[in-house]
């Protein structure tokens, strides 16, 4: 008899975002002309940048003939594409990344999700509350927690995000092994400072814990004072793997396209307490599970890094955060308190009252979706995700229908 992982029972119900598309679904059913405007999924609107896309079509090109075909790469990601991460996203920020640290993956949800296999099924894990659920659920799914209990799984440690600490936690009180930390974050948009991130790299080197760094929306950061990686603070290569991905940065959703960092530095410890290197484990990984990324993709990713490639970026992440600025700006003059929108598209919006009430209004009195802020977890019940991934003429009519409205 075939039985099945009973960790995966353990999951809370239903997935947020289908939650979301079943009730829009059904408000379009009963009202078939009602215009509605999605600032819900964190998806990109913009097309590629001409740079990538030109290169993506050369790839293709070099695809089809002989003398320029290839079959597999190498698992780890073609160093053209390696070396220019390590220069152009680290070298210049002052954080000495060899390329051969760097793992190019198909996606930063996958990476983020295998992560956890690298580690024993006791370790004690903090995650940031609201938070990503791909970090959360991977780790259910692995049989490192509890039941799902009011809101949350047993045996996590969860670290509340509020307006009180401006939405960055500090390290607990306890000790813990497996730290996930998201700057920008998502859901809150909030950005981490060098000081705050110095202190959970003091408190990971302090307690032989690791950080896993998700700075997937990196590229939002305009404010030059704060650190676009984890691995600007002095001692982190011992303790913290850092995740990036283009899905955002260049709009590869649709593409894939994502790396880890995981330095030589860097050790976890095995039963004895002998440090054992992460990168050697991550490799194993990565090669026996993952063949690589196609080759065109890997050329699109690189041409980020060229000159016009970088120019057209920032001309598009600026573009959303017009967007943000805008939604900022008219909530806050309609009274609400927001989080984020500065150096992220998300903007977390404090609504009071239940989440999915607030999400129902919206939909109903000004055909605009959103994100429950519950969704994310308990410390989310009160606030709304909106997600300046739009064009702006949606972002303004979505602004002046809930201006209209009564909330
Ligand atoms: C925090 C965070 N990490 C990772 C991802 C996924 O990135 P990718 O498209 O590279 O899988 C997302 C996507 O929304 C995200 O919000």
């Amino acid at each position: 008899m075939i039985r099945v992982n009973e960790n995966y029972a353990k999951l809370a119900s239903s997935y947020l975002f289908s939650t979301i598309a079943k009730k829009v679904a059904e408000f379009s059913g009963k009202n078939p002309d009602a215009s509605i405007i999605r600032l819900g999924i964190g998806d990109v609107t913009l097309p590629l940048a001409g740079a990538c896309l030109t290169a993506f079509h050369e790839g293709v090109d070099e695809m089809g003939r002989e003398e320029t075909f290839r079959g597999y790469g190498p698992e780890q990601g073609y160093d053209f594409l390696r070396e220019a991460i390590a220069q152009n996203d680290f070298a210049v920020r002052g954080a000495e990344i060899p390329a051969g640290d760097i793992f190019v993956s198909d996606g930063a949800k996958c990476d983020t999700g295998n992560f956890q296999e690298l580690f024993a099924p006791d370790v004690k894990i903090a995650v940031p509350d609201p938070v990503y659920p791909v970090y959360v659920d991977t780790n259910v799914m692995a049989g490192r927690t509890g039941r799902f209990n009011q809101d949350r799984y047993e045996g996590l440690v969860y670290l509340d995000s509020t307006e009180e600490n401006g939405f960055v936690p500090r390290p607990p009180e306890e000790k813990v092994d497996l730290i996930y930390l998201c700057f920008p974050n998502n859901p809150t948009g909030a950005a981490a400072t060098r000081e705050q991130l110095t202190e959970w790299v003091d408190y990971a080197r302090s307690s032989k814990a690791l950080i896993l760094f998700d700075a997937a929306y990196e590229a939002f950061i305009r404010d030059p004072e704060l650190p676009h990686s984890i691995y600007e603070i002095p001692g982190s290569k011992e303790v913290a793997v850092e995740f990036r991905s283009f899905s955002k940065t260049a709009g590869f959703t649709g593409v894939r396209c994502a790396f880890a960092v995981i330095p030589r530095q860097c050790v976890i410890y095995d039963a004895l307490g002998k440090a054992v290197p992460l990168q050697g484990l991550w490799n194993r990984r990565h090669t026996t599970k993952f063949n690589g990324v196609s080759y065109p993709v890997q050329k699109a990713a690189a041409a980020v890094y060229s000159p016009e490639g970088k120019k057209q970026i920032r001309e598009i992440i600026d573009y959303y955060l017009g967007n943000a600025k805008i939604i900022r700006e008219k909530l806050a003059a309609l009274g609400f308190s927001c989080a984020g929108g500065e150096n992220s598209p998300y903007i977390w919006v404090k609504t009071g009252g239940d989440s999915w009430e607030f999400f129902d209004a919206l939909l109903e009195k000004a055909q605009v979706v959103t994100t429950p802020g519950s969704g994310f977890g308990h410390c989310g019940n009160g606030y709304i995700r909106i997600s300046a991934f739009n064009n702006r003429e949606k972002v303004v009519e979505a602004m002046e229908r809930i201006a209209k409205v009564k909330l």
